[in-house]
């Protein structure tokens, strides 16, 4: 992600925006507003009802003025990737929480989810021989929609908690406030989460020679052993290449992209930037930027916003989904058909995804468009376990991912990539994977505060199984 890698871009200086305030910056056309500011006549769905609008509106002039926490030739970069991708020529892997906490910004948990991500890619980059774009739900994950505005326990009913940017997971009066100052402290933590991002990924932590390192826990697990075996075919071959003389800076280095729901708009509005080389405007809160189920109405506030900014984005795509819907939001998003533009990411249920999506397929091939597909094997699985817990079956989500491959095979299509809720942490949150875990092993370790994500080795897992779809087939 350094500066100095970009293909196809000037020299750093091509991206002068954060040396400009950008609310000096001037726009006429509009009579001063900025013009991706037009999402603001639109009707916005899930976002925090703040108390205070002075306090919110003194919150987005600061962050107005703080610098991009990603640049613009990085998003070129994974938007020429995600097209890539749309064509099969690569694969892409997204995985990271389901919320993040700022609790839990720390360098253990981040670098532990770094490394399972990074094993995860070298699984596939392996086993597919195809090259992997590695994509976390971090440095920037720290909002989620509610199906419900309020919360109530023992008769008590307070705001839903609606991530760390917005108010506090304490069931207190207080505490559930949405508070607009955290939205610097979102900022800040996205800040220090992407520099040890850029640490571990460009100082020698990624570094293909270190493929042994991280792996750990027993190898008497299956996933472990099965990792094991590969690392060792890895380091040979490293050893190999070593040994022939070469050595290419492609195996120390790699490129971990930045994702997250751009579901609160005055934040991602405050951070968005005209890249003053082309002047087009970019969200810098992250590289890729998705829109939810929940908000993605063509009319609404959501799709206004990311229609008008400059990155990949992503859509998702549930199981009631039409095409003439599909359509539509192909001609809000990516009208000219620009490959890497537009992501759906289908999270239909194991269940519905082979009836369902052979259907979109079909439509996206005769609209012609490109579109990367990618399937979000969680969100359509979540299930109460017989012990109250809200958890996912590690089958099912296997089952969805299956019927995604299916679905392509059939339809002549592309599989893209897989995007799902992962943690570096040996949590208990998601039963089944080879270790077994049962409805009664779910409350040993249960940390999440919103959904339940793959523990270590069963993302190893995953990777392991999807690497052979992609390798032989479903
Ligand atoms: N840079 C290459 C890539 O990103 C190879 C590589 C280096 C790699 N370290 C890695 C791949 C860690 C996966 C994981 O694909
Ligand atoms: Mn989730």
């Amino acid at each position: 992600m350094s500066p100095s890698s970009h293909r196809g871009r000037g020299a750093q200086g091509d991206h002068e925006l954060w040396r400009r305030a950008p609310e000096r910056l001037h726009f006429p056309e509009t009579g001063g507003e900025a013009p991706w500011d037009t999402w603001r006549s639109r009707p916005a769905a899930q976002q925090p009802d703040y108390p205070d609008p002075a306090a919110l509106r003194e919150v987005t002039a600061r962050l107005r003025s703080c610098p991009p926490l990603v640049f613009a030739g990085e998003v070129d970069d994974l938007r020429a990737l995600m097209g890539a991708a749309s064509r099969g020529e690569a694969f892409v892997l997204t995985g990271g929480d389901c919320a993040e906490t700022f609790a839990e910004s720390t360098a253990d948990h981040l670098r532990l989810k770094i490394q399972t991500i990074l094993q995860m890619a070298v699984v596939l980059t392996y086993g597919a021989s195809l090259p992997i774009v590695k994509m976390g739900r971090i440095a920037g994950q720290y909002a989620k929609p509610r199906s419900n505005d309020v919360e109530t326990r023992d008769g008590v009913t307070l705001p839903s908690y609606r991530g760390d940017a917005v108010n506090s997971f304490e069931f207190t009066p207080r505490a559930r406030i949405p508070d607009p100052t955290r939205l610097m402290d979102t900022y800040h933590h996205a800040s220090s989460t992407l520099n040890l991002i850029r640490a571990f990924t460009k100082g020698g932590y990624a570094d293909l020679r270190l493929v042994h390192h991280w792996n750990r826990g027993f190898t008497a697990n299956p996933a472990y052993a099965r990792y094991e075996s590969l690392a060792e075919e890895i380091h040979r071959a490293v050893k190999f290449i070593e040994a022939a003389g070469v050595d290419f800076d492609s195996l120390r280095d790699v490129d971990l992209y930045s994702s997250h729901e751009a579901l609160l708009l005055e934040y991602e509005s405050a951070m968005t930037r005209i890249d003053s080389r082309t002047g087009l405007a970019y969200d810098c809160s992250g590289h890729f930027l998705w829109v939810g189920e929940r908000t993605r109405d063509l009319d609404g506030a959501h799709i206004e916003l990311l229609a008008r900014v400059h990155n990949p984005i992503g859509v998702k795509l549930g199981p009631t989904t039409s095409a003439d819907e599909m359509r539509g939001i192909i001609d809000r998003l990516n009208p000219e058909g620009d490959p890497g533009r537009l992501t759906f990411i289908t999270r239909m249920g194991a269940e519905r995804i082979r009836r369902v999506l052979p259907g979109l397929l079909e439509a996206s091939k005769a609209d012609g468009r490109p579109v990367t597909w990618m399937t979000d094997p969680m969100h359509g699985n979540t299930i109460t376990s017989s012990t109250g817990y809200k958890t996912r079956s590690f089958d099912t989500i296997m089952d969805e991912v299956r019927g995604f491959f299916e679905a392509h095979q059939d339809a002549g299509t592309v599989p893209g990539g897989i995007h799902v809720e992962l943690t570096g942490d040996d949590v208990t949150e998601v039963i089944g994977g080879s270790e077994n875990l049962d409805d009664a092993a779910l409350g040993s370790r249960y940390e999440t505060l919103v959904d339940p994500r793959l523990n270590h080795q069963q993302s190893l897992e995953m990777a392991f199984q999807v690497a052979q779809y992609l390798a032989t087939g479903a």
